[in-house]
């Protein structure tokens, strides 16, 4: 059988072909011990071997191209003299021989030539990447909107308005690194290291783009055996596992483990909340640019949050594959299946229900609402149409997006008349409004609390207000969060606990305890990171738990917890070997670098402190509190400088906040 696939398969180059391999064909040892490992993959290629129709369409998809090679085949931006000129950055866009070359500004203010390596995209906008010598890969100030008459735009000046060089996503910091920042989702089987003694990234992948196995798993082992048991079909799975599978792209969110750590890191097949934790209406305090007033996404690319959020989903099970279809599978624009998508669960609406001869079910409850930049997304939170969130809070309504010249008191009005039974809809979605902005906070106690005890609405929902709640109401927080602590979602237990962080309810230390065994990770991990805030004496054992066994060691905020407890105690070499493993985790992360460096300063040896330091400002050359230790060693300030740096310390402790993305990257 193996000569066969050899014979079929070897006739194309392929990148990564499993190592494991029959060593004798009479060897009476087990089977299996000869086939690939099931996480070794194949490439598209071998894939195409024998599923050549599949290849040949998905090679035509939007997902087939989430990354290519700059080569005219894929480079749809014009290179022939472009000129870009923002506020905040200028390009020229020209070719040199067969490259494309953006001539743009560094750090320093010099202009200098960027030769494109690879292209991001090519639907509605098209990124370009430059890889610089240490293997980090920059994504380039503008970027072509293709649907935008063909404009260059700068992102990030859309986005954050006017940056300049220290500004975090200024286009050679490391917010804009791809390889962190982007890869994950728009390749296949991305395998990232990161060198601290060259400070190199070496990045490779399976796939440029997202391939046949982002969606069926890997499958180097299922390309031997041609067997169904070792391959995803996502039609014939848990719809839990199915939703898994597109969510794990389709919206922001945390992964648990860090993305350096190749083994833990997402598989089709896997459940979402064992890997990542999606962001929801609030980034650690503040209400996220993305949001809404009224919990809905805001932005592109957050389909998963958004459907989490609709009756399809909770009332219908409805999952991504219950509109859209496989890129290689027949389909209307954007995979949509064929046929009425809505019909096939509503087969009972009225004829005249939408009260209108041109409007589409999609028009009002699935409306252009959504900003990417400068094209409009339709909202996946599949909702009733509500003009009065509009007079409230400001939110987008479907009606108006037609009847712009309307207001929407006269489409609340409309809606009342020839849809009697709305207002009752409705009510839902202006109680979250109420809860959740910012502008009504002093008065929204009534809300949040209505909010998180509702069993029927979203548990990603009611732990956005859980979490709102114990910010801003933290006497009221215990009596409403722990009657409910035992709620089935796992992310909202974990967002109960963390909000009783939030309120420093330290008398409730008892209740948080009981969930140091719960059989989620990121419960386990939330329960003993709020023990750590209060101070509470059992948070050190139950870190340390999670810092040694195998299924959570890769977890790396126990680490920083540990390091930060110890040097609390005096225990600097204990601080310095918790905190070592976390930055060999994540690299990256900043806050554990400068205490580090604190550790090695208060012991006296400066040129390691010096080094910490350097690597910090690598990752952000205008971190304050590493550029202000510099400066002190090196004007051997360090007496008063270190003394003082007990407080250097108290940067990094907003554990309860487990989730501030700037304090603890994963
Ligand atoms: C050597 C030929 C061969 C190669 C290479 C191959 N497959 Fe298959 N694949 C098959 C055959 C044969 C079946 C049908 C199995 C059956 O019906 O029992 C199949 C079935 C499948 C199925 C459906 C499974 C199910 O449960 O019905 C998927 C999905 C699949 N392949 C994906 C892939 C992917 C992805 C790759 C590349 C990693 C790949 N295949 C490589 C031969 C191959
Ligand atoms: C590995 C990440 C990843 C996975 C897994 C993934 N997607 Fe995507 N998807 C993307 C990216 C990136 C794009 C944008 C690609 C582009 O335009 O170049 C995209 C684009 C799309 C589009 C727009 C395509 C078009 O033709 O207009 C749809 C629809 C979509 N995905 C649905 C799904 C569904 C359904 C699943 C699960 C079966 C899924 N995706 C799985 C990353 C992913
Ligand atoms: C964006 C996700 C996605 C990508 C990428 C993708 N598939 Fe699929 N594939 C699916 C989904 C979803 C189904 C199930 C479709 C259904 O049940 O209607 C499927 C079904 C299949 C099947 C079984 C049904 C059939 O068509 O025979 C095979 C085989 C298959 N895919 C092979 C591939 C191969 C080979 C590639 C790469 C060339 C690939 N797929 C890329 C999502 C994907
Ligand atoms: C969490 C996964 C994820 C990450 C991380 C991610 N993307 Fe995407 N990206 C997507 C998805 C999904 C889409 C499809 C658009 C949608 O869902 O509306 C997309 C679409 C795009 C598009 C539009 C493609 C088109 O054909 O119009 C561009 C350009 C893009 N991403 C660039 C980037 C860059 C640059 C980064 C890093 C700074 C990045 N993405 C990080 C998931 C991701
Ligand atoms: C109830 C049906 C339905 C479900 C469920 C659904 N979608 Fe969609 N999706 C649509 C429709 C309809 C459109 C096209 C809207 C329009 O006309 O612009 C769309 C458009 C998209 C687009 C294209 C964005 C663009 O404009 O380029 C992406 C990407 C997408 N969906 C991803 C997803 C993902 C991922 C999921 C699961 C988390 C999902 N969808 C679930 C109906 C659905
Ligand atoms: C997988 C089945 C399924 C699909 C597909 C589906 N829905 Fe639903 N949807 C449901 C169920 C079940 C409910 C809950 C019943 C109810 O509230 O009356 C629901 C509720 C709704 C509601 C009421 C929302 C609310 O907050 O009260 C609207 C509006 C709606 N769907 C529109 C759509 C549209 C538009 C589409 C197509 C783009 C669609 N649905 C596709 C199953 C589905
Ligand atoms: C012109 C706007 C408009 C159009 C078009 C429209 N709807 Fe609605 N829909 C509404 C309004 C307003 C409500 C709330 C009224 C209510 O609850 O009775 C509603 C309620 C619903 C509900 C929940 C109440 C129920 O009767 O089950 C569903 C499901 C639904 N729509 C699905 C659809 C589908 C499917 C289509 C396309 C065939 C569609 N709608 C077209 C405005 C519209
Ligand atoms: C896709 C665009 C679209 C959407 C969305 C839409 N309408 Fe309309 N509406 C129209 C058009 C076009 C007409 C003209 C006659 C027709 O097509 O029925 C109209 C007619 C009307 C009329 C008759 C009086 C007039 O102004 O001509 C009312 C009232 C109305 N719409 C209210 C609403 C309400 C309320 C909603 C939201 C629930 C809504 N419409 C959503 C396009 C839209």
């Amino acid at each position: 059988m193996f000569a066969i696939v050899l014979a079929v398969a070897g006739c194309r180059e392929r990148t990564a072909r499993p190592a494991p391999r029959r060593a004798s064909a009479t060897s009476k040892r087990g089977e299996d011990e000869f086939l690939p490992s099931r996480d070794a993959y194949a490439g598209s290629e071998v894939c195409a071997d024998c599923h050549q129709k599949n290849h040949d369409r998905w090679a035509h998809s939007w997902h087939a191209r989430a990354l290519a090679k700059a080569t005219p085949n894929d480079v749809v931006g014009n290179f022939g003299g472009a000129h870009f000129h923002g506020e905040s950055s200028e390009a020229w866009m020209r070719k040199r021989g067969d490259a494309y070359v953006m001539r743009t500004r560094d750090r320093a203010g010099k202009q200098g030539d960027f030769d494109v390596s690879y292209v991001i995209g090519a639907k509605r906008m098209q990124d370009d990447v430059t890889v610089f010598p240490d293997g980090r890969w920059q994504v380039l100030p503008v970027y072509y909107h293709v649907t935008g008459h063909g404009a260059w735009v700068d992102y990030n000046e859309k986005k954050q308005g006017q940056i300049g060089p220290d500004h975090p996503f200024f286009w050679t910091n490391f917010r804009r690194t791809a390889n962190k920042e982007c890869l994950e989702c728009h390749t296949t089987g991305l395998d990232l290291r990161y060198d601290r003694a060259t400070h190199a990234w070496r990045t490779s992948f399976v796939d440029a783009g997202v391939a046949c196995e982002a969606c069926h798993g890997p499958g180097a082992r299922h390309a031997e055996t041609k067997a169904k048991e070792d391959i995803l079909h996502p039609g014939h799975v848990a719809k839990d596992v199915q939703l898994s599978l597109c969510a794990r792209c389709h919206g922001p969110r945390e992964p648990i483990f860090p993305l350096l750590d190749a083994h833990d890191q997402f598989r089709p097949g896997d459940r979402y909340g064992d890997k990542f934790q999606p962001l929801v209406v609030t980034d650690s305090t503040d209400r996220s640019g993305e949001y809404f007033a009224d919990g809905r996404p805001s932005s592109s690319s957050f389909e998963y949050q958004a459907l989490l959020q609709s009756r399809c989903y909770l009332a219908g099970g409805a999952t991504c594959l219950s509109c859209h279809t496989a890129p290689h599978e027949d389909h209307e624009r954007d995979d949509l299946k064929p046929g009425d998508v809505c019909l096939s669960c509503h087969k009972n609406l009225a004829p005249d229900h939408g009260h209108h001869a041109k409007a589409t079910c999609v028009d009002c409850h699935m409306p252009p609402t959504l900003s990417g930049v400068l094209d409009k997304f339709a909202d996946h939170a599949i909702d009733i149409p509500n003009p009065l969130n509009t007079v409230r809070h400001g939110v987008p309504n479907a009606c108006n997006v037609c009847h712009a010249d309307k207001s929407p008191q006269s489409m609340q009005a409309a809606i009342e008349k020839w849809w009697p039974s709305a207002p009752a809809r409705q009510r839902r979605r202006l109680q979250l409004a109420d809860a959740i902005d910012e502008k009504g906070a002093s008065m929204s106690l009534a809300a949040l609390t209505a909010v998180v005890r509702d069993a029927s609405e979203a548990p990603s929902l009611r732990g956005a207000a859980a979490q709102l709640l114990g910010q801003r109401f933290p006497t009221q927080t215990p009596s409403v969060v722990i009657p409910l602590l035992h709620e089935r979602d796992a992310l909202l237990r974990t967002r109960l606990l963390e909000s009783l962080g939030y309120a420093n309810a330290r008398a409730n230390a008892e209740d948080v305890a009981a969930f140091l065994d719960d059989p989620s990770v990121e419960v386990r991990q939330a329960a003993a990171l709020v023990l750590a805030s209060f101070g509470d004496a059992r948070a050190t054992p139950a870190l340390q738990k999670l810092a040694n066994d195998p299924a959570t060691r890769g977890l790396v905020r126990p680490h920083i917890a540990l390091g930060i407890a110890a040097a609390r105690r005096g225990d600097f070499d204990a601080a310095t070997r918790e905190l070592t493993v976390a930055v060999d985790e994540v690299p990256y992360a900043i806050d554990a670098l400068v205490l580090l460096a604190d550790l090695d300063a208060r012991r006296g040896n400066l040129a390691s402190a010096r080094n910490w330091l350097e690597e910090a400002l690598r990752f952000n050359p205008s971190h304050r509190g590493a550029l202000e230790r510099m400066r002190m060693i090196n004007g051997k300030d360090v007496g008063t400088g270190f003394s003082r740096s007990r407080d250097g310390l108290k940067p990094v402790p907003t554990l309860t906040g487990t989730r501030a993305r700037t304090h603890l990257p994963q």
